[in-house]
């Protein structure tokens, strides 16, 4: 239940985050026993690059101590949608915390909001959405692919959340997202290979006080496609963008001593003892290689009037739009 809350001791079947170094972040399933490819119950074990952890030797523990592996040890963290998306099981391609951020803000989501997802993939962004929306929103996410919904699904359920998600199993581009959520959304978000084809379904499923869309797209020909329809259907405020983190080294570096005397009257037998003289500080430098593109945020705005327009012109009744 840790992701539901904070929460001091771990029990069994929680997830806990195992801290060795900041390259090497993983989340263990506090379980005794696992059932190996036998079939037979064994001893749960969870091997890391410095030695075996026994996952019972988890229960009990407190989040935040450190815990003892057979060649060194580590710390156990308590689980966050940040570190949950940085060690979880890839099944996708999936939403990293720069663009998360940028979406959540984007699309206004705050407790309360009542959000549409497609497609759930490995569940990265569910769970922060979901965060965001606790303890009275909710968020209904769809993707077509069964196996992913059902393990998405359990997840949320073995982290506590699925009072706050609904999966579905659905081809959002072709069925849409359902009839019960007509006017439900406050916020639609895509992740899709064809995003614009979910777009007029979108605009069923929002408010009809209005609401925001985004979708992310890796490459531009999509964003141009989405940009177009979006312009179509009567959005505004249609904005793309990337998110690029840059992370800062700090360094020891040595320069040196600027001595204005010397420069004033410079002497060549000075030189060389002038070079020698130089002070080392800590800075700041950007690495050699950055991480480089994930993807393009698209965001648009349905505002109250377009939402019904649009909403009627889709159902078919064309005379109520021009008037
Ligand atoms: C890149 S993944 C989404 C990753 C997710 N945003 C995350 O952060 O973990 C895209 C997902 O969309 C699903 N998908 C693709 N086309 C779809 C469609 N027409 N309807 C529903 N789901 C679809 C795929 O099955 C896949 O799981």
């Amino acid at each position: 239940m840790s992701f539901d809350g904070y929460k001091s001791t771990i029990n069994e079947g929680d997830t806990v985050i195992l801290y060795l170094t900041i390259s090497q972040i993983y989340s263990v399933k506090a379980e005794s026993k696992v059932i190996n490819k036998k079939g037979n119950e064994v001893e749960n074990v969870f091997q890391t690059p410095y030695g075996a952890l026994k996952c019972s030797e988890l229960i009990g523990k407190t989040y935040g101590s450190k815990i003892s592996l057979s060649k060194g040890w580590g710390y156990i963290l308590q689980p966050t949608p940040e570190l949950w998306t940085i060690t979880l099981p890839h099944r996708t391609q999936i939403i990293y915390t720069p663009d998360i951020s940028m979406i959540i803000l984007q699309l206004e989501i705050s407790p309360g909001s009542i959000v549409i997802e497609s497609g759930t993939g490995s569940g990265s962004l569910s769970h922060a959405l979901i965060r965001a929306i606790k303890p009275h929103g909710h968020l209904y996410t769809f993707d077509f692919h069964e196996v992913r919904t059902k393990t998405a699904l359990q997840e949320f359920k073995e982290h506590g959340l699925d009072n706050y998600v609904s999966v579905n199993h659905r081809d959002v581009c072709t069925n849409g997202f359902g009839d019960e959520l007509n006017g439900k959304a406050d916020a639609v978000f895509l992740d899709l290979p064809h995003p614009w084809l979910a777009i007029h379904h979108s605009i069923k499923s929002l408010k009809e006080t209005g609401g925001r869309i985004c979708s992310f797209s890796p490459c531009i020909e999509q964003v141009q496609k989405t940009c177009q329809e979006l312009s179509n259907l009567g959005f505004q405020e249609i904005q793309t963008m990337e998110v690029l983190q840059t992370q800062y080294n700090v360094q020891t570096r040595s320069i040196p001593v600027l001595d204005m005397e010397f420069l004033k009257t410079p002497k060549l037998e000075n030189v060389e003892k002038k070079e020698r003289d130089t002070i080392k500080f800590n800075t700041a430098v950007q690495p050699a290689q950055q991480p480089g593109h994930t993807g393009y945020l698209t965001f648009g705005t349905l505002y109250p009037i377009w939402a019904r327009k649009v909403r009627i012109s889709l159902d078919g009744d064309c005379d109520e739009i021009d008037s």
